[in-house]
């Protein structure tokens, strides 16, 4: 609760070359996106994937977007259908990809255009291990990342797994934008403290935006 007393007091920040922390940003479109999400989890529910070495991720996720990034025994990839479904991943919301692409421009990648939205949902004690995204072809673009609910410590490291991590604190609303020459940094989120948010309750989401493949498909 805290938290949201010292929200005046933080402002845009650089983080590594190419990356930028943008606090409290969404905050003016964080309910208008919680509707948006529960549209999309309606058909494209979310779930717990294994990892390729057969465990669960505490997270739970979903995708939209032309391409959806996936997990499973046979590894990590991005596909165009929700494999629970049958069905393409919903479509981005038009108000999310204007948004990603003006965040990504405002850290200096305008020629960013997203395909895939990254859906995650934690609970109580969720957390995301350090880990690089590189499932992505075109990584001259960046992650735009967007947190909503309850508050999270983001873990940022460097370009090696051991590389000491900053913890940054993600609260509602914040974003945070990585690429060029921090494109393939190790990060991750600390376990989801017990808290509560007016807008999700004991959730905390995040919503990351990339792009997979070189600029040859929509
Ligand atoms: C991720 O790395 O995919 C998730 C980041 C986050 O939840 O803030
Ligand atoms: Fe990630």
């Amino acid at each position: 609760m805290m938290d949201d007393l010292l929200g005046p007091l933080r402002g845009p920040e650089t983080l590594a070359p190419g990356a930028i922390f943008l606090p409290g940003v969404a905050i003016s479109r964080q309910e208008r996106m919680m509707v948006e999400i529960r549209q999309i989890i309606a058909s494209a529910p979310l779930r717990r994937l294994s990892t390729p070495g057969g465990r669960r991720f505490s997270v739970e996720m979903t995708n939209c977007g032309n391409l959806g990034w996936l997990s499973d025994a046979s590894g990590y990839r991005y596909e165009s259908r929700d494999p629970v479904t049958g069905a393409l991943w919903p479509s981005i919301p038009g108000g999310w990809i204007t948004f990603a692409e003006e965040m990504a421009a405002r850290a200096g990648y305008a020629a960013f255009r997203p395909q895939a939205c990254l859906i995650n949902r934690y609970a109580a004690g969720a957390r995301m291990g350090l880990h690089q995204d590189r499932d992505e072809t075109a990584l001259n673009n960046p992650i735009v990342s967007v947190s909503l609910g309850v508050g999270a410590y983001f873990l940022f490291g460097g370009a090696k797994r051991d590389t000491p991590v900053r913890k940054l604190r993600l609260l509602s609303g914040d974003v945070v934008v990585w690429g060029g020459r921090s494109r393939l940094f190790y990060h991750g989120v600390a376990p989801l403290p017990a808290d509560e948010h007016p807008l999700t309750g004991v959730y905390r989401w995040n919503l990351t935006f990339r792009r997979v493949t070189v600029p040859d498909r929509p």
